[in-house]
């Protein structure tokens, strides 16, 4: 990928081929490089078990090819055609209650279904081989969003890969029953064949199973998608295969993306602002540095967000003038080599006619389309940044399979929630302006000053040595409260809280008291500020002689005069404890005390939204400003340069217009 991408989902089936012609024209006045062609496409390509009618895409591709549009190929694999659910009803998915789904929709899929790889293997082969070599094929796009809608199915079928699966896993039943804890409420299994997939039960069912189905259905679908890639990549060599992720917490919590990362050639992700009312701004920044790093820093592609409002939530807002600009450039900032929309032309009929597009109902007298095609200038003015990468400040220990542990029932309070502190300390650091990278409880950390675990409740011996190593090499850590408790099966480390953590924490926590609903405590320093906290308080008792020191203290509450901030000194490193959840003024305190130890200087220069990421590559760097707010910002600059889509000179100070998005390349 030389330059950057700009385009979106292109759905040519749904219009009349004279509407083709214009569409290539109006890509080509937007500055449209990439589409990506045929994620539903399945019934118009393959029309009955055989047949096939590659016709109209023969005729699409060379057309966009004409155009200098290049094609993000799908597979279809999303959208099995009616005929095949007609033969293989077996092969749409049931859902825990015991319902199967029905046709007339999308990505009701079974993947577990022998019946389906094998139409969907068929299906990918003969695209692979008509179009691998087509010169307008820039690209694969595997399936859709696997996870999303439907991840987990619960028929006949998946049980019977969830027993082989767990076989392989533990090639003994002895292994299994340890590793389940069957010996609690009499679970013990004497068969593999009386093993299932987690029922409905009347009260909670055995948490071990329930994160083994959780791992099997993630790989299950990885596997699914590993099969299409390999047809490609062995019939179509030298196109990367890609599929979408949907890596923001708030839209698929069922994907394992560190391991999907490692699989696929170029790492794509689709993201939906979420109008709740919270900052969108920085679900979309936590979204893309966390894409990134799934890509190991490398660049990656937003393949999907909107122009203007979805249709999809409860109130579907329109994006405000230059919303859509400041998020698309939000996620080449953070290492998008482009941006690309769902979709390039409103429907008119289907689920999705209410959702933007890029070109609206209106056509082209329209703000929209106008915003549209100033957008594709700015990515083109861009171009040098393509293969440039995002520098981080700082990591955030993230981990989707801990995150599945902690979501299971009858837990200490249901009001703890990890997604909300994950949220919760990515959004202080953002507001410090600090640029964030994620990483794998197990990835080497040695390159950051800085890592925040903000709740890691299933944290192995290994991740427990990793953060120890981490901190004795002289790095400083945050680590908040119910982390390092279980270990890969949700068993409890032997001995005291937290098990895996109390050597590089310094201390044992010997009780929880989440406070009950509405209530507050006060913590105290020692020169008596005080920080409000709720949700949880604990015991934290200091390993002696060298454990760590109180910082803050509980002025009131159940833990009255314990420690519930500590900091413990551990090699050439520091070790920090949050042991309560503290609201995001209060996490800044604490943050920034912690950034003082890992010799992080404060950015108060930067007024808040405004965000300013660095991008560094072959050809130079790149300092991105995006105003978020409603007045002009002014950004200090480390060095001259030019401002790419303006053109004009940059030195000393620069100012941004509100709601505008600058970006300057150093000389
Ligand atoms: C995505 C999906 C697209 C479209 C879009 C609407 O999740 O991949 O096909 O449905 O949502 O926001
Ligand atoms: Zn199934």
């Amino acid at each position: 990928m030389s330059r950057l991408a700009y385009g979106g989902d292109y759905n040519p089936e749904q219009w009349p081929e004279e509407v083709w012609h214009e569409d290539v024209a109006l890509m080509r006045e937007a500055g449209v490089t990439m589409v990506s062609v045929g994620v539903f496409s399945w019934a118009r390509l393959e029309t009955a078990p055989g047949v096939h009618d590659f016709g109209w895409l023969d005729r699409l591709l060379d057309l966009l090819h004409a155009g200098g549009i290049r094609v993000a190929l799908a597979t279809p694999t999303v959208a099995p055609p009616a005929w095949f659910y007609a033969a293989h009803p077996e092969a749409l998915p049931v859902t825990k209650e015991g319902v199967r789904y029905g046709f007339g929709s999308r990505g009701a899929i079974c993947h577990s279904s022998a019946a389906y790889r094998q139409a969907a293997a068929g299906i990918t082969e003969q695209l692979a081989r008509r179009y691998g070599k087509h010169p307008a094929v820039a690209l694969w796009h595997v399936h859709n969003e696997y996870g999303v809608p439907v991840n987990a199915c619960y028929c006949e079928a998946s049980g019977e890969e969830f027993r082989s699966w767990l076989r392989a896993r533990y090639q003994t039943l002895d292994a299994l029953n340890t590793a389940w804890g069957t010996a609690f409420w009499g679970q013990h299994y004497g068969d593999w064949a009386h093993i299932d997939a987690p029922r409905v039960t009347p009260t909670v069912g055995n948490p071990a199973q329930q994160l083994d189905y959780a791992r099997f259905t993630d790989e299950t679908l990885r596997g699914n998608f590993i099969a299409e890639r390999d047809i490609l990549h062995r019939l179509a060599p030298g196109v990367p295969v890609t599929t979408n992720f949907m890596t923001a917490l708030s839209q698929c919590d069922s994907m394992d993306y560190w391991a999907w990362g490692r699989e696929v050639d170029l790492v794509a992700q689709d993201h939906y602002l979420i109008t709740d009312g919270r900052r969108t701004h920085v679900n979309l920044a936590m979204a893309a540095d966390l894409t990134r790093s799934v890509a190991g820093g490398a660049p990656w592609l937003v393949l999907e967000h909107s122009t203007s409002g979805v249709n999809w939530q409860p109130r579907n807002p329109a994006k405000r003038p230059g919303e859509m600009a400041r998020n698309s450039l939000g996620h080449v900032a953070r290492g998008s080599e482009g941006a690309m929309f769902f979709q390039w032309r409103q429907s008119r009929q289907g689920a999705e006619k209410f959702h933007s597009a890029m070109l609206p109902h209106a056509g082209t007298a329209n703000r929209v389309w106008r915003e549209v095609v100033a957008l594709g200038a700015d990515i083109g003015a861009l171009a040098g940044i393509a293969g440039s990468r995002t520098m981080a400040d700082a990591a955030m220990v993230w981990d989707w399979q801990s995150w599945w542990a902690q979501n299971l029932e009858w837990r200490p309070t249901e009001d703890h929630d990890a997604r909300e502190r994950a949220d919760s300390f990515y959004e202080t650091l953002y507001d410090r302006h600090l640029t964030v990278d994620f990483a794998h409880p197990e990835a080497d950390l040695s390159a950051y000053p800085l890592v925040v675990v903000p709740a890691l409740y299933l944290a192995t011996e290994a991740v427990g040595q990793n953060l120890r190593a981490y901190v004795e090499g002289g790095g400083t850590l945050v680590v908040s409260y119910f982390s390092g408790i279980v270990d890969e099966h949700d068993t409890v480390h032997p001995g005291a809280y937290p098990g895996a953590l109390r050597d590089v924490l310094g201390l044992t926590v010997e009780e929880w008291s989440p406070l009950l609903r509405g209530e507050r405590v006060r913590i105290e320093a020692a020169d008596g500020s005080v920080l409000p906290a709720d949700v949880w308080t604990e015991f934290v008792v200091p390993n002696v002689p060298r454990g760590a020191e109180p910082v803050w203290t509980y002025a009131d509450g159940r833990a009255a005069a314990g420690p519930a901030i500590t900091r413990h000194q551990l090699g050439r490193g520091t070790a920090w404890y949050i042991s309560t959840r503290l609201a995001p003024e209060a996490l800044d305190t604490v943050l920034a005390a912690a950034a003082a130890d890992a010799g992080i200087s404060p950015r108060d220069d930067l007024p808040r939204d405004v965000e300013v990421v660095r991008r560094t590559g072959e050809h130079g760097s790149y300092l991105f400003a995006i105003n978020h707010t409603a007045t002009e910002a002014k950004v200090p600059l480390g060095a001259a340069g030019t401002e790419l889509l303006t053109g004009e000179r940059a030195a000393g100070v620069l100012a941004v217009p509100p709601g505008a998005v600058r970006v300057v390349r150093a000389d």
